[in-house]
Protein backbone atom coordinates (compact mmCIF):
# COMPACT_ATOMS: atom_id res chain seq x y z
CA UNK A 1 0.00 0.00 0.00
CA UNK A 2 1.61 3.44 -0.86
CA UNK A 3 0.00 7.32 -0.92
CA UNK A 4 0.07 9.57 -3.45
CA UNK A 5 -0.95 13.20 -4.29
CA UNK A 6 0.13 14.26 -7.80
CA UNK A 7 -0.22 12.47 -11.14
CA UNK A 8 3.35 11.97 -11.98
CA UNK A 9 3.30 9.70 -9.31
CA UNK A 10 0.55 7.57 -10.54
CA UNK A 11 2.61 7.70 -13.58
CA UNK A 12 5.42 6.20 -12.26
CA UNK A 13 3.88 3.90 -9.66
CA UNK A 14 2.14 2.28 -13.19
CA UNK A 15 5.18 2.38 -14.60
CA UNK A 16 7.10 0.16 -12.13
CA UNK A 17 4.42 -1.46 -9.98
CA UNK A 18 2.03 -4.24 -11.58
CA UNK A 19 -0.91 -4.39 -8.88
CA UNK A 20 -0.36 -1.51 -6.20
CA UNK A 21 -3.08 -0.74 -3.77
CA UNK A 22 -2.93 3.43 -3.35
CA UNK A 23 -4.03 5.81 -1.02
CA UNK A 24 -4.89 9.53 -1.96
CA UNK A 25 -3.28 11.68 0.67
CA UNK A 26 -5.70 14.73 1.45
CA UNK A 27 -4.27 18.57 1.89
CA UNK A 28 -5.11 19.21 5.59
CA UNK A 29 -5.28 22.51 7.01
CA UNK A 30 -1.75 22.21 9.46
CA UNK A 31 -1.92 25.91 10.59
CA UNK A 32 -2.82 24.37 14.10
CA UNK A 33 0.23 22.22 14.22
CA UNK A 34 4.23 22.87 15.34
CA UNK A 35 5.56 20.99 11.95
CA UNK A 36 3.46 21.89 9.10
CA UNK A 37 3.35 19.13 6.46
CA UNK A 38 1.04 20.88 3.61
CA UNK A 39 3.65 22.50 1.71
CA UNK A 40 5.28 19.36 0.78
CA UNK A 41 2.44 17.01 1.03
CA UNK A 42 -1.08 16.51 0.10
CA UNK A 43 -3.54 16.83 -2.75
CA UNK A 44 -5.56 19.96 -2.58
CA UNK A 45 -9.42 19.27 -2.36
CA UNK A 46 -9.82 21.04 -6.34
CA UNK A 47 -7.73 18.21 -7.35
CA UNK A 48 -8.74 15.14 -5.42
CA UNK A 49 -11.50 13.97 -8.41
CA UNK A 50 -9.14 14.67 -11.12
CA UNK A 51 -6.53 12.50 -9.76
CA UNK A 52 -8.89 9.64 -8.78
CA UNK A 53 -10.53 9.89 -12.36
CA UNK A 54 -7.01 9.52 -13.62
CA UNK A 55 -6.02 6.64 -10.98
CA UNK A 56 -9.17 4.90 -12.51
CA UNK A 57 -8.06 5.90 -16.34
CA UNK A 58 -4.94 4.05 -15.34
CA UNK A 59 -6.37 1.03 -13.90
CA UNK A 60 -5.04 1.46 -10.52
CA UNK A 61 -6.40 0.72 -7.50
CA UNK A 62 -7.45 3.52 -4.71
CA UNK A 63 -8.09 1.93 -1.20
CA UNK A 64 -8.17 4.56 0.97
CA UNK A 65 -7.83 8.18 1.70
CA UNK A 66 -5.20 9.64 4.70
CA UNK A 67 -3.98 12.80 6.25
CA UNK A 68 -1.52 14.46 8.69
CA UNK A 69 -2.63 17.89 10.02
CA UNK A 70 1.03 18.43 10.98
CA UNK A 71 2.96 17.11 13.84
CA UNK A 72 2.51 18.58 17.46
CA UNK A 73 -1.16 19.33 16.82
CA UNK A 74 -2.42 21.87 19.15
CA UNK A 75 -5.94 21.99 18.16
CA UNK A 76 -7.95 19.06 17.74
CA UNK A 77 -10.40 20.44 15.91
CA UNK A 78 -8.05 20.11 12.72
CA UNK A 79 -8.72 16.42 12.86
CA UNK A 80 -12.57 17.26 12.62
CA UNK A 81 -11.74 19.34 9.12
CA UNK A 82 -9.76 16.87 8.14
CA UNK A 83 -12.05 14.04 8.07
CA UNK A 84 -14.77 16.22 6.82
CA UNK A 85 -12.42 16.74 3.36
CA UNK A 86 -12.04 12.88 3.50
CA UNK A 87 -15.64 12.23 3.44
CA UNK A 88 -15.70 14.79 0.51
CA UNK A 89 -12.84 12.51 -1.29
CA UNK A 90 -14.99 8.99 -0.46
CA UNK A 91 -18.00 10.62 -2.06
CA UNK A 92 -16.18 11.81 -5.02
CA UNK A 93 -14.82 8.16 -5.23
CA UNK A 94 -18.23 6.71 -5.01
CA UNK A 95 -19.27 8.89 -7.80
CA UNK A 96 -16.80 7.54 -9.93
CA UNK A 97 -17.70 4.09 -9.47
CA UNK A 98 -14.52 3.29 -7.09
CA UNK A 99 -15.37 2.01 -3.65
CA UNK A 100 -12.73 3.04 -0.98
CA UNK A 101 -12.38 1.18 2.16
CA UNK A 102 -9.75 2.70 4.76
CA UNK A 103 -9.33 6.08 6.26
CA UNK A 104 -5.72 6.75 7.82
CA UNK A 105 -5.99 9.67 10.45
CA UNK A 106 -2.11 9.99 10.17
CA UNK A 107 0.28 10.99 13.00
CA UNK A 108 0.22 14.45 14.77
CA UNK A 109 -1.37 13.21 18.25
CA UNK A 110 0.59 14.89 21.14
CA UNK A 111 3.41 12.55 23.35
CA UNK A 112 2.39 11.55 27.02
CA UNK A 113 3.87 15.11 27.92
CA UNK A 114 1.13 17.02 26.43
CA UNK A 115 3.72 19.68 25.63
CA UNK A 116 0.98 20.91 23.14
CA UNK A 117 -1.42 22.30 25.49
CA UNK A 118 -4.17 19.72 24.29
CA UNK A 119 -4.52 15.74 25.32
CA UNK A 120 -5.19 12.12 22.87
CA UNK A 121 -7.99 12.25 24.91
CA UNK A 122 -9.79 15.44 23.42
CA UNK A 123 -8.15 14.25 19.97
CA UNK A 124 -10.47 11.34 20.84
CA UNK A 125 -13.46 13.17 22.11
CA UNK A 126 -13.50 15.60 18.17
CA UNK A 127 -12.63 12.09 16.20
CA UNK A 128 -15.51 9.68 17.67
CA UNK A 129 -18.59 11.50 16.81
CA UNK A 130 -16.94 13.06 13.50
CA UNK A 131 -15.93 9.18 12.74
CA UNK A 132 -19.35 7.52 13.52
CA UNK A 133 -21.44 10.10 11.48
CA UNK A 134 -19.61 9.92 8.55
CA UNK A 135 -17.37 6.74 8.15
CA UNK A 136 -19.92 4.30 10.05
CA UNK A 137 -18.54 1.34 8.27
CA UNK A 138 -14.77 2.52 7.19
CA UNK A 139 -11.76 0.59 8.25
CA UNK A 140 -9.45 3.24 10.15
CA UNK A 141 -5.97 3.46 10.75
CA UNK A 142 -3.38 5.83 12.19
CA UNK A 143 -0.14 6.07 12.36
CA UNK A 144 0.70 8.05 15.64
CA UNK A 145 4.63 8.83 16.27
CA UNK A 146 5.49 11.41 18.94
CA UNK A 147 2.40 9.68 21.10
CA UNK A 148 4.17 6.22 21.28
CA UNK A 149 7.53 7.66 21.84
CA UNK A 150 7.87 10.71 23.66
CA UNK A 151 7.63 9.80 26.72
CA UNK A 152 9.49 6.52 25.95
CA UNK A 153 13.22 8.42 26.62
CA UNK A 154 15.07 10.18 29.36
CA UNK A 155 17.89 12.04 28.31
CA UNK A 156 21.00 11.92 30.57
CA UNK A 157 23.80 14.33 29.72
CA UNK A 158 27.18 14.98 30.99
CA UNK A 159 29.02 18.21 32.26
CA UNK A 160 32.12 18.15 30.66
CA UNK A 161 33.24 21.55 30.97
CA UNK A 162 31.97 24.81 32.42
CA UNK A 163 33.05 28.15 32.45
CA UNK A 164 32.05 31.06 34.95
CA UNK A 165 30.49 34.34 33.94
CA UNK A 166 31.36 37.14 36.41
CA UNK A 167 29.32 39.45 37.38
CA UNK A 168 29.07 42.64 35.11
CA UNK A 169 28.42 45.02 38.22
CA UNK A 170 28.07 44.47 42.16
CA UNK A 171 24.14 44.52 41.43
CA UNK A 172 24.39 41.59 39.15
CA UNK A 173 24.84 37.49 39.76
CA UNK A 174 27.54 35.74 38.33
CA UNK A 175 26.41 33.38 35.60
CA UNK A 176 27.53 29.67 34.19
CA UNK A 177 28.05 28.29 31.10
CA UNK A 178 28.10 24.55 30.46
CA UNK A 179 29.25 22.77 27.77
CA UNK A 180 27.55 18.72 27.88
CA UNK A 181 27.87 15.61 25.64
CA UNK A 182 24.82 16.31 23.42
CA UNK A 183 23.70 18.99 21.20
CA UNK A 184 21.78 20.91 18.51
CA UNK A 185 23.49 18.05 16.09
CA UNK A 186 23.04 15.05 18.07
CA UNK A 187 19.69 14.59 19.73
CA UNK A 188 18.77 18.08 20.49
CA UNK A 189 18.16 18.39 16.66
CA UNK A 190 14.43 18.79 17.82
CA UNK A 191 15.23 22.26 19.18
CA UNK A 192 15.63 23.20 15.08
CA UNK A 193 13.41 20.59 13.41
CA UNK A 194 10.44 19.87 15.96
CA UNK A 195 9.92 23.26 17.76
CA UNK A 196 10.70 21.82 21.14
CA UNK A 197 11.01 23.38 24.35
CA UNK A 198 13.65 21.12 27.14
CA UNK A 199 14.23 21.53 30.58
CA UNK A 200 16.89 20.24 32.15
CA UNK A 201 16.98 18.87 35.88
CA UNK A 202 19.83 17.78 37.51
CA UNK A 203 20.49 13.81 37.65
CA UNK A 204 23.55 13.55 39.62
CA UNK A 205 25.57 16.15 41.65
CA UNK A 206 28.60 15.49 43.01
CA UNK A 207 28.71 11.85 42.50
CA UNK A 208 25.17 11.41 43.85
CA UNK A 209 22.09 10.64 42.16
CA UNK A 210 19.67 13.13 42.72
CA UNK A 211 17.21 12.34 40.25
CA UNK A 212 13.87 13.84 41.40
CA UNK A 213 15.17 15.51 44.29
CA UNK A 214 15.71 19.21 45.23
CA UNK A 215 19.56 19.99 45.05
CA UNK A 216 21.88 22.24 47.60
CA UNK A 217 19.31 24.34 49.58
CA UNK A 218 16.87 25.01 46.27
CA UNK A 219 19.54 28.19 45.17
CA UNK A 220 19.79 28.28 41.44
CA UNK A 221 21.91 30.45 39.01
CA UNK A 222 21.54 31.58 35.85
CA UNK A 223 22.90 29.51 33.23
CA UNK A 224 23.62 28.99 29.44
CA UNK A 225 23.82 25.15 28.32
CA UNK A 226 26.07 24.70 25.35
CA UNK A 227 26.16 20.96 22.80
CA UNK A 228 30.04 20.11 22.34
CA UNK A 229 30.45 21.15 18.61
CA UNK A 230 32.68 23.82 16.90
CA UNK A 231 29.46 25.64 16.18
CA UNK A 232 28.41 28.56 18.49
CA UNK A 233 24.82 28.18 16.97
CA UNK A 234 24.97 24.51 18.83
CA UNK A 235 23.45 25.63 22.18
CA UNK A 236 20.28 24.04 24.32
CA UNK A 237 19.18 27.06 26.31
CA UNK A 238 20.67 30.42 27.01
CA UNK A 239 18.35 31.26 29.98
CA UNK A 240 18.58 28.31 32.15
CA UNK A 241 18.05 28.14 36.08
CA UNK A 242 20.08 25.45 37.92
CA UNK A 243 21.73 25.04 41.26
CA UNK A 244 25.51 25.39 40.61
CA UNK A 245 26.56 22.49 38.42
CA UNK A 246 30.96 21.15 38.28
CA UNK A 247 32.55 19.09 35.74
CA UNK A 248 31.04 15.96 36.33
CA UNK A 249 27.72 16.18 37.02
CA UNK A 250 24.78 14.74 34.91
CA UNK A 251 21.61 16.36 34.04
CA UNK A 252 18.33 14.91 32.56
CA UNK A 253 16.04 16.17 29.72
CA UNK A 254 12.36 14.02 30.17
CA UNK A 255 10.33 12.89 27.42
CA UNK A 256 12.91 13.38 24.55
CA UNK A 257 12.20 10.05 22.84
CA UNK A 258 10.57 12.27 19.65
CA UNK A 259 12.50 13.65 17.14
CA UNK A 260 15.73 13.36 18.91
CA UNK A 261 18.40 10.39 18.35
CA UNK A 262 16.36 9.41 15.44
CA UNK A 263 17.81 12.37 13.56
CA UNK A 264 21.59 12.60 15.24
CA UNK A 265 24.16 13.22 13.55
CA UNK A 266 28.26 12.84 13.93
CA UNK A 267 28.89 15.93 13.16
CA UNK A 268 32.74 17.31 14.50
CA UNK A 269 33.59 13.33 15.34
CA UNK A 270 30.63 13.01 18.59
CA UNK A 271 29.40 9.93 18.78
CA UNK A 272 25.79 9.06 18.68
CA UNK A 273 24.56 8.79 22.34
CA UNK A 274 23.99 5.11 23.53
CA UNK A 275 20.64 3.91 24.11
CA UNK A 276 20.30 2.31 27.57
CA UNK A 277 16.94 0.31 27.51
CA UNK A 278 15.75 -0.36 30.56
CA UNK A 279 12.12 -1.17 32.78
CA UNK A 280 13.70 -0.15 36.13
CA UNK A 281 12.26 2.40 38.39
CA UNK A 282 14.04 5.59 37.91
CA UNK A 283 15.63 6.07 41.39
CA UNK A 284 17.42 2.52 40.60
CA UNK A 285 18.80 3.32 37.57
CA UNK A 286 22.91 3.42 37.58
CA UNK A 287 24.39 5.24 35.06
C1 LIG B 1 3.33 10.16 7.06
C2 LIG B 1 3.59 10.32 8.52
N1 LIG B 1 2.86 9.59 9.39
C3 LIG B 1 3.05 9.70 10.73
C4 LIG B 1 4.00 10.56 11.24
C5 LIG B 1 4.14 10.66 12.74
O1 LIG B 1 3.67 11.91 13.15
P1 LIG B 1 3.52 12.30 14.69
O2 LIG B 1 4.83 12.05 15.34
O3 LIG B 1 3.12 13.73 14.69
O4 LIG B 1 2.44 11.43 15.27
C6 LIG B 1 4.77 11.34 10.37
C7 LIG B 1 5.77 12.28 10.88
O5 LIG B 1 6.45 12.97 10.17
C8 LIG B 1 4.55 11.23 8.97
O6 LIG B 1 5.25 11.97 8.09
Amino acid sequence: MMTFDNADELHKIKKWHANPQMVLRELTDDSRSLCRFGVKFGAHPEVTRSLLQLAKDLDIEVVGVSFHVGSGCFDASAFHDAVVTARKVFDEAAELGMHLEMLDLGGGYPGADCSTGITFAQIADVLRPALASMFPATRIIAEPGRYFVSNAYTLAVNVHARRVVEAKDQEAAKSFMYYINEGLYSSFNCLYFDHAHVSPKVLVKDGVYVHGQEVGNGETHACSIWGPTCDSMDVITRDGQLPELDVGDWLYFDAMGAYTVAAASTFNGFRRCHVIWTNTEAHRLLI
